[in-house]
């Protein structure tokens, strides 16, 4: 099967590449709808896995025309010009940022709160207009440890150690659900996604702690000298991940998922 990979460099991308056999897409960032099209002819994909985006929620609305050409128009050429492979392309719990209700959300319960999940989200439409056997996976924030030459990026369990490491106060919205995802556990289960029905599905980890629960049991856990200050309350981002689950992909609990993390760099 021949897996072309968008993203290849990135955070998630370069997890999957440790995980599956692919096929990595140059950067797409300055390529038209034409190279887009070359692109998929030149390397006739069976399926493609497409991770790359502007992921930042602050640079999404500094720059909503870059937000638009990445997370809108990039998936659409290549859905367009696609019509033979599988898509897998991600999306983000930030479309449930504003639901007036606690969670866990379903897919159905979106209420987008910024320009990046708009964005998101008129990608995922306007992709299953055009291929609706495609699979839009709405990942949860995710996090790794540091691995040398393997890019990573800013995440829950980075800011607790640096906050541990710096003296600093971490500010913790104490009362807010929200799953965090291991990023291992998200490239492992790629290749069960490209088996799932064309359709939108809650991707990643759930939660029945609060994020304060959490970060105060990973201090003991650790044996931290962490101070812990309760930050602006955030709204629920905690995702009902059972339809992906009923379709093979099965996360580990956030709780659990940051253990394996810890456990698999040697720090428990
Ligand atoms: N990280 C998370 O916690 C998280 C949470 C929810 C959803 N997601 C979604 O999951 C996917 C993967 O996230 P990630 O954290 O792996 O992303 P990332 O590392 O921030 O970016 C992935 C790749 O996107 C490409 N890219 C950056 N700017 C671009 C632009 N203007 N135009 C086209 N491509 C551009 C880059 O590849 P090149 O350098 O090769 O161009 C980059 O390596 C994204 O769709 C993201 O929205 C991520």
């Amino acid at each position: 099967m021949r897996i072309l990979l968008t993203g290849a460099r990135g955070f998630l991308g370069s997890r999957i590449r440790q995980t599956m056999e692919v096929i990595p897409a140059p950067s797409l960032r300055d390529m038209g709808r034409e190279e887009i099209a070359a692109l998929v002819g030149e390397t006739a994909p069976d399926v493609i896995v497409h991770t790359a985006a502007i992921s930042d929620i602050g640079a999404c609305q500094a720059n909503p025309e870059g937000s638009y050409r990445a997370n809108v128009e990039l998936p659409v050429w290549l859905a367009e010009t696609a019509k033979n492979a599988k898509l897998v392309m991600l999306s983000t719990d930030q479309v449930y940022s504003t639901h007036p209700g606690p969670g866990p959300f379903r897919e159905e319960d979106t209420a987008p709160g910024n320009l990046y999940a708009e964005h998101k989200l008129e990608m995922e439409r306007r992709v299953l207009e055009i291929s609706p056997d495609a699979v839009l996976l709405r990942a949860t924030w995710m996090y790794d440890l540091p691995l040398y030459g393997v890019p990573n990026r800013g995440n829950f369990l980075m800011n607790l150690l640096k906050a541990a490491a710096t003296g600093e106060p971490m500010l913790v919205p104490m009362e807010q659900y929200r799953g965090l995802t291991y990023v291992r556990d998200a490239a492992k289960n790629m290749e069960k996604a490209m088996g799932l029905p064309g359709g939108v599905y809650n991707f990643g980890s759930e939660t029945e702690l609060t994020m304060g629960q959490l970060t105060q049991q990973l201090r003991e856990r650790l044996g931290l000298n962490l101070q812990i200050l309760p930050g602006q309350p955030r709204h629920n981002l905690w995702m009902d991940c059972r339809k992906a689950a009923e379709g093979g992909c099965v996360f580990s609990s956030t709780a659990e998922g940051l253990e394996n993390c810890l456990s698999d760099y040697g720090l428990i």
